[in-house]
């Protein structure tokens, strides 16, 4: 069963019906100000940081699960009646409801006795405020007089505290109200510098902004006091709760069509000129008006939208393909590349499963969001790359989180996750690929953000892959510290205390308990490193690179095999985990597939030893588990995973982050058809027929999709924020497709399905734009390039000398 269909020719998804298994989110705004909004006009605003400047209340885990938003009411002034036109809160039978989803935006709206109702919800390109557009038509054979109420609960800036803190929160509220506009200043009379407002187009005519006085006591947001007795009663909070609601009144002729314009903000103000006139308590505005004058002009609201569909075109025009398959054109053209841009703004911050409380952007997560978007935003990566490599630490480790608002190191979460300084290797490769600009090697960046400090970047990637090379363990293989890409195998842990952090205790010395994937990952990050050094001239490092490279290797060979699989790691007993001589957990995705990405065991028949294991052990109808058997139980010293039930997260879910790794891999053995059935299996819009199950947005990847040893197989869980989005991007588009970035040019190396006839794809590189033509002529994947008709060598597509901009590449497979 479905929920509604893809348009992708406008690029959107459209909800069809609002009781969707789950609330089905999207994401407005790319720069600073960011809100989170569901089919049912649910979510949040923030701004930069979604714990520490939390600009709306949002209650997760709600009862329904998705309440509390940007609601608005329709009132009938005749008849009395009531009615929201994004269906919650009200619930209303609504007729012709939609929710269309699209590239920052959405547009929610319906019919409900004669009056059609649509908002489109969205960010400004360059400005900290949100826009709600909405359009009213009366669709009635009589005049109608209406009112619209708006509504919002503003958030006391720090989320955490404001969910916690009441003893406080009761008493800090504060707002003013002037000219309609409400302003909310909790906090600004002492240390704050900045506020939000909420205002609109049209006369308001009564306002409230304090909560209880809005809904009334013992009411909730379904049946507000106010909006049923058609006036508002002007209220000003002292404390509690302070909220935002106008109420304006419309009347419409029949078949008339009116628009009002809501505008939701952040500001701040200088230090030195927070009040108007200095001397009083008294919110200086005048900053903020001519923005707010803007913004409730509708021919300029027009124009913004234009210019954010403007820039969606642009980002999504770097990289376009048309394929024999519809569900990879439609993730590659639109919805991978949009979830690969939420996961570079928000790593793993804020969502409907991500508080926006709890993490800050982790280390490994944003390097390997890299792969998803560096074309796409270019300056943006660079900025981020350095942000990153400014919390990486003397040794080469690195903290495991930073705080996107401070930029500082998270204490709380530390360090000592093993893998994590090897994702910058492979972060900075890939921006290097991607745009050729080899200066980024030379910023000079601190550790740990220490001023004095500063080294180039090179030299911190030296320090990443020594990291590795000085915590080598009894077989030679590196040391897991806390947990490597799998968090949640913590074997220096042993926790038996309820309510312990699993990622931060450590109750080992860890000095024993050693990963096969770190081994893997060193692999592929000291070949890059060579590869890095031999660029700049430094032949000698990038022997001794690849020295060390093909020592661990061959000990990846030698105590990381099992005989039919690779082994996932050591534990603190030096006992194997991942292997046929275990109970549980005889087999893991994660060295199988990482391993072979490196290049591990190509050329001896490992590899291919390895896919076959993965596709007989772990290969599901609903994609590739993380391991079998299932832990039954929970093992000390084994850690969080085993903390799972059966079939559920690491303990055997479908990781769908990992799931292209193996992709990745069959494509390096030239299995074009298992490599494209590995990715249909979690393509989000190929699973759309199974809505039901799924749950999750068709549109977006989420983390997880229960496994096989679940009672609730093949449902998915924590949809957008997972690197399952920039993995799968990279893969169907570098590996499978294989129009992979290389440091001296466009690589065209396709691995696809046998059955298809070729594809055609359109790539924006380094300024060039790449129209690029496959054609099958064989069931291989012997490339045979021409360039401009022009038969070259090998693979590559060198950058044009000669000022060319557009280039035809067709390239035949045999
Ligand atoms: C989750 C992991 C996550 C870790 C750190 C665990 O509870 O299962 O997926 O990486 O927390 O946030
Ligand atoms: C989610 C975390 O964000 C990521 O860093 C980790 O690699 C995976 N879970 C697997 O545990």
């Amino acid at each position: 069963m479905t929920f509604g269909f893809f348009d992708d020719e406008h690029r959107e998804y459209v909800i069809t019906r609002p009781d969707t298994p789950l609330p089905w989110i999207n994401y407005l705004g790319c720069q600073a100000y960011f809100g989170i909004i569901s089919n049912t006009a649910g979510g949040y605003s923030f701004y930069r940081d979604a714990r520490l400047r939390r600009i709306t209340r949002y209650r997760y885990n709600n009862v329904p699960f998705d309440l509390g938003g940007r609601y608005i009411y329709l009132r009938d002034d005749e008849s009395g009646e009531f009615w929201s036109p994004s269906w919650q809160p009200t619930r209303h039978d609504l007729e012709n409801y939609t929710c269309r989803h699209g590239m920052g935006y959405t547009v929610i709206g319906s019919r409900y006795r004669g009056i059609e109702a649509h908002t489109n919800y969205f960010v400004p390109l360059d400005e900290n405020l949100e826009i709600w557009q909405l359009t009213i038509t009366n669709q009635r054979s009589k005049r109608a007089a209406l009112s619209v109420f708006s509504s919002i609960e503003f958030c006391l800036w720090d989320a955490q505290d404001d969910a916690t803190n009441f003893q406080r929160n009761f008493s800090i509220g504060q707002v003013e109200v002037e000219d309609g506009v409400i302003y909310h200043k909790t906090e600004y009379r002492e240390r704050r510098n900045h506020f939000a407002y909420f205002t609109c187009s049209g006369k308001v005519e009564t306002f409230d902004t304090q909560r209880e006085v809005f809904v009334g006591p013992y009411r909730g947001w379904e049946r507000p006091v106010g909006v049923e007795r058609g006036r508002l009663a002007n209220s000003i909070a002292h404390g509690w709760a302070p909220i935002g609601a106008h109420q304006v009144k419309l009347e419409f002729e029949s078949g008339e069509t009116q628009q009002i314009i809501f505008v939701l903000g952040y500001h701040e103000n200088p230090q030195n000129q927070k009040f108007d006139p200095p001397d009083s308590q008294t919110l200086n505005k005048r900053t903020v008006k001519p923005v707010i004058a803007k913004y409730l002009d509708s021919a300029i609201v027009d124009t913004a939208f234009q210019n954010l569909r403007r820039y969606w075109n642009g980002l999504l025009s770097i990289l376009q393909v048309e394929t024999p398959d519809v569900h990879t054109n439609r993730m590659v053209n639109i919805w991978n590349a949009y979830q690969c841009m939420a996961t570079f703004n928000l790593s793993r911050s804020a969502s409907f499963y991500e508080s926006g409380i709890g993490r800050g952007l982790g280390f490994r997560d944003s390097n390997q969001d890299l792969l998803g978007f560096v074309h796409m935003v270019p300056s943006r990566a660079r900025e981020r790359i350095l942000d990153l490599a400014a919390t990486h630490l003397p040794t080469g480790g690195a903290y495991h989180q930073y705080q996107p608002l401070t930029k500082r190191g998270n204490n709380d979460v530390g360090s000592n996750f093993n893998d994590d300084p090897h994702w910058l290797i492979l972060g900075v490769a890939a921006y290097l690929k991607e745009t050729g600009d080899w200066s980024i090697l030379d910023e000079p960046v601190p550790y740990d953000n220490q001023p004095g400090s500063e080294q180039p970047l090179y030299e911190h990637l030296q320090r990443s892959f020594k990291y590795t090379l000085d915590r080598l363990g009894p077989h030679g293989l590196p040391l897991i510290g806390r947990a490597d890409w799998n968090d949640c195998l913590n074997l220096n842990c042993f926790s038996d205390t309820p309510g312990q952090s699993f990622q931060t205790t450590t109750n080992k010395d860890g000095k024993v308990a050693e990963s096969v994937f770190i081994a893997g990952l060193f692999v592929l990050a000291g070949r890059e490193l060579a590869d890095i050094a031999q660029r700049r001239g430094l032949a000698e490092e990038a022997k001794d690179h690849l020295a060390q490279v093909a020592k661990m290797e061959a000990t990846i060979r030698q105590h990381g095999w099992d005989g039919e699989w690779f082994l996932r790691a050591y534990d603190d007993f030096g006992r194997k985990i991942g292997s046929k001589e275990c109970l549980e957990g005889k087999i893991f995705i994660e060295t199988q597939g990482f391993c072979v990405l490196a290049g591990v065991g190509l050329d001896d028949g490992m590899a291919v030893k390895s896919m076959d294991s993965v596709s007989k052990y772990l290969a599901t109808e609903h994609g590739i588990i993380l391991q079998q058997p299932a832990y039954s139980k929970y093992y000390l010293e084994l850690g969080e995973i085993s903390s799972y039930p059966p079939g559920y997260k690491e303990n055997a879910g479908i990781f769908c982050h990992n799931n292209p790794w193996v992709m990745i891999a069959e494509a390096r053995l030239g299995n074009g058809d298992r490599a494209h059935d590995y990715y249909s299996r979690i393509n989000p819009s190929a699973r759309e027929p199974i809505g039901e199950l799924h749950r999750c947005e068709p549109y977006v990847y989420a983390q997880m999709i229960a496994g096989r040893d679940a009672p609730t197989y093949g449902e998915a869980k924590n949809s957008w924020l997972t690197g399952t989005a920039a993995w799968n991007y990279y893969a169907i588009t570098q590996w499978i497709l294989g129009i992979r970035t290389s440091f001296d040019g466009l690589r065209i190396s396709p691995v696809i399905p046998k059955s298809w006839r070729g594809f055609k794809a359109t790539r924006i590189f380094r300024g060039v734009t790449y129209h690029i033509v496959v054609e099958r002529a064989g069931e291989g994947n012997q490339v045979a390039l021409r360039v401009d008709g022009v038969p070259i060598k090998g693979d590559t597509v060198p950058l044009p000398g000669d000022g060319r901009r557009e280039v035809l590449v067709q390239a035949t497979l045999s």
